[in-house]
């Protein structure tokens, strides 16, 4: 229904403006009076075996909405009925923001991908926190068995730089560390003015140092988010700092600045400009580097993969390469919700198959 209705729906209107009123159709409906609890029981405890306890917290099924879907934590209902397993809600800033001129969002429909140069646009940090926590508190049994992480980032401005930038994200830590399960520092993001993100092992160990200075017992497990763009030795520099820094787990990964192997014609991304690319395209990237962290690293450590996610095998690839959650965005707006049960389920029989009891047992299978 959603690849030969919605979607040729959708797709004829600009992708920014078919995103809202996707969301704010389907959250609307989703979140009617009545619908509410049936809403929350549709796929409690539906996947059993798909069931994971990491860092304390609870995932009910391996799969997410990868961050920048939902900036302001306003689709909940929503990605809940779709039977997502978690969100990843943000990116974040200290300041509000409303992103880049429009337009900043654009289809590559021959590569399955889109480019976006959104620019870090929401509602701010404590405007965002402040409104999950009301929902928290009001709702409780919306968020029950439904973790949030909360993803901040530097608030798009080229003048705030050096320790500002520090305090920038210490700002949106300290809004997001009461209502998120987790909070992901997202050091990747390739739409800033200044073109420069915190994949630089200086700024990355003074930005870690900052929020470490800044943590508590009680505070949530704490995630890095990489871009696929890094290269390998770099990225060894930074998990080791990471490392040294107490990170409970990554998110691999960001969009990329790259155009290479593209089917869209080059005349027309020359017509798009800059951005990030998402999508299909990032898949063997994210395969790469997801076996190579896990690889790299002790097996508690969360990795999330993220990127180019759009079929069951690529999830199940992923997992098997020891990923221990997947999210993705780009593949929700090419095949719609179905995904999600598709991919549970295909966990679900390769589980099956194999005899093993739960998704970690199919690390490097
Ligand atoms: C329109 C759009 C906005 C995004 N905004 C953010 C963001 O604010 N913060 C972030 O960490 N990632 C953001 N991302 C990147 C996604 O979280 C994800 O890392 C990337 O799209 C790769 O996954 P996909 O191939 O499944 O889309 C955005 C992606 C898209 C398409």
């Amino acid at each position: 229904m959603y690849t030969s209705l919605i979607r040729p729906l959708l797709f004829q209107l600009d992708p920014e403006k078919a995103h809202y009123v996707a969301t704010a159709l389907g959250n609307t409906l989703c979140s009617i009076p009545f619908a509410g609890p049936r809403i929350v029981q549709r796929h409690a405890g539906k996947w059993p075996q798909l069931e994971q306890k990491l860092s304390g917290i609870t995932f009910p099924n391996p799969l997410g909405i990868a961050a920048g879907f939902d900036k302001n934590g306003d689709y909940t209902d929503l990605l809940r009925f779709i039977g997502f397993g978690f969100a990843e809600y943000g990116s974040i800033t200290a300041r509000p923001s409303p992103g880049n001129p429009h337009p900043r969002l654009f289809r590559l429909k021959k590569d399955r991908a889109l480019i976006n140069r959104m620019g870090l646009n929401n509602a701010g940090a404590e405007a965002v926190c402040h409104g999950i926590m009301k929902q928290q508190r009001q709702r409780p049994e919306l968020f029950d068995g439904f973790p949030g992480g909360i993803n901040i980032a530097k608030t798009h401005d080229p003048y705030i730089t050096g320790d500002d930038a520090i305090q920038d994200y210490i700002t949106s830590y300290r809004f997001a560390r009461e209502p998120a399960a987790w909070i992901t520092l997202n050091v990747s993001c390739p739409n800033t003015t200044e073109g420069k993100t915190f994949e630089d092992k200086m700024a990355l160990k003074e930005l870690l140092d900052g929020i470490a200075s800044e943590r508590k017992d009680s505070d949530p497990p704490l995630l890095v988010k990489f871009s696929p763009d890094t290269d390998q030795s770099t990225i060894h520099d930074l998990v080791t700092i990471c490392e040294d820094s107490n990170i409970q787990g990554y998110v691999l990964g960001n969009t990329t600045t790259r155009r290479d192997g593209l089917r869209t014609p080059g005349e027309h991304l020359e017509k798009i400009g800059p951005g990030g690319l998402s999508g299909s395209p990032l898949f063997a990237g994210t395969l790469q580097q997801v076996s190579y962290f896990r690889n790299m690293l002790p097996s508690e450590r969360i990795l999330i993969a993220c990127g180019g996610i759009d079929t069951s095998d690529k999830a199940v690839r992923l997992i098997s390469a020891g990923a221990n959650l997947l999210q993705f965005y780009t593949g929700l707006v090419y095949e719609g919700p179905a995904l999600i049960n598709k991919i549970n389920q295909a966990l679900i029989d390769r589980l099956n198959e194999t005899g093993a009891p739960s998704l970690k047992h199919l690390h490097q299978s």
